[in-house]
């Protein structure tokens, strides 16, 4: 039996079971750090993480499992003041040049300067597919959960519940849809003062580093990959799934539909499928696909 199918047999025996439960991540014992240790720290147990970045270097950690399918939530507080320059990064990837990799990134701006929320997809290697929104919060005051929804119909990525963008699958119409490579998850901080704000207008100020990040309540509803073979059964704690949707065939109803198109109205920045200057040959097939009402 592949790996895929026996994942989906899982599925489908703990949702007729109901024994979806979620498991709270404990950044000691489920996560390691993947550079920049002498920036990581891991407080209150194992349950706050946070990142930084001097002018040495920044940092980042990653889960000790990979997964195949699943929904990931994080919630984080990113950094205060002038963040000019700075990327905070929540994301999920695969490895290799047909990589695939979902993307939360936080660009960083001068004090009271509107942070973006930067995210992208890709899919065997292929990326280019970035939409960019404004948080309609202050990112940097409070803790806010990003969360991505991975099943095999698509890829949903939600801001405090409010979805802001929805990947379907196309592979019907030849649009490679990542269903066959496990993904680790990552968050990082990492200096791009070359592009981050304003296009790299403005620089990084090093006198006001470290420039930190902090991340908490990281939890996961997924599906652990390991050997060739897929496990969903995260753990029998308490079922903190939001709402009644499970993640296993989430789709976005039409209060779901709403806020996803508000957001996009008011708050998005950028969209790769209205770029018709970056791809004078034709926009990316999915682009041509209607997003919503599958
Ligand atoms: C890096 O920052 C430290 C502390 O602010 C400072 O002492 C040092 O000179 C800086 N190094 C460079 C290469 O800018
Ligand atoms: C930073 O602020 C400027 C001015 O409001 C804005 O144009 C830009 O989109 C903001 N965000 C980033 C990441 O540059
Ligand atoms: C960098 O930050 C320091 C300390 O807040 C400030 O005095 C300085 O003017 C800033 N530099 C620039 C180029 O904004």
């Amino acid at each position: 039996m592949s790996s895929l199918s026996s994942c989906v047999m899982l599925l489908v025996l703990m949702f007729t079971t109901n024994l979806m439960a979620a498991s709270a991540e404990n950044f000691d014992r489920d996560c390691q750090v993947s550079y920049g240790g002498e920036n990581v720290a891991i407080l209150d147990g194992g349950e706050l993480l946070t990142l930084s970045l001097d002018n040495t270097t920044g940092s980042g950690v990653q889960s000790n499992n990979n997964y195949l399918f699943g929904r990931f939530d994080m919630n984080i507080k990113l950094v205060p003041g002038n963040s000019a320059g700075t990327v905070a990064t929540y994301y999920l990837s695969s490895q290799g040049p047909t990589h695939d990799e979902i993307d939360f990134e936080f660009l960083g701006n001068v004090s009271g300067q509107p942070y973006i929320i930067h995210t992208n997809l890709y899919s065997q290697g292929q990326g280019n597919r970035e939409q960019q929104f404004y948080p309609w919060f202050d990112p940097t005051t409070s803790f806010h959960k990003y969360t991505v929804v991975w099943n095999p119909q698509r890829i949903i990525w939600m801001v405090d519940e409010t979805p802001i963008r929805v990947f379907n699958n196309n592979e019907a119409i030849g649009v490679p849809f990542p269903n066959s490579q496990a993904m680790t998850v990552y968050t990082s901080i990492w200096d791009a003062e070359d592009w981050a704000t304003e296009g790299g207008r403005v620089k990084t100020n090093w006198t006001e580093a470290p420039f930190s990040a902090s991340y908490t309540d990281f939890e996961l509803n997924a599906c652990v990959y390991s050997s060739g073979s897929s496990s969903c059964a995260t753990s029998t704690s308490t079922n903190s799934i939001t709402g009644s949707e499970a993640w296993e065939t989430q789709s976005l109803d039409s209060e779901d539909q709403e806020k996803l198109l508000s957001v996009q109205e008011k708050y998005m920045v950028y969209d790769y499928c209205t770029d018709y200057e970056r791809f004078p040959q034709g926009l990316p097939t999915e682009c041509k696909q209607p997003t919503l009402l599958q």
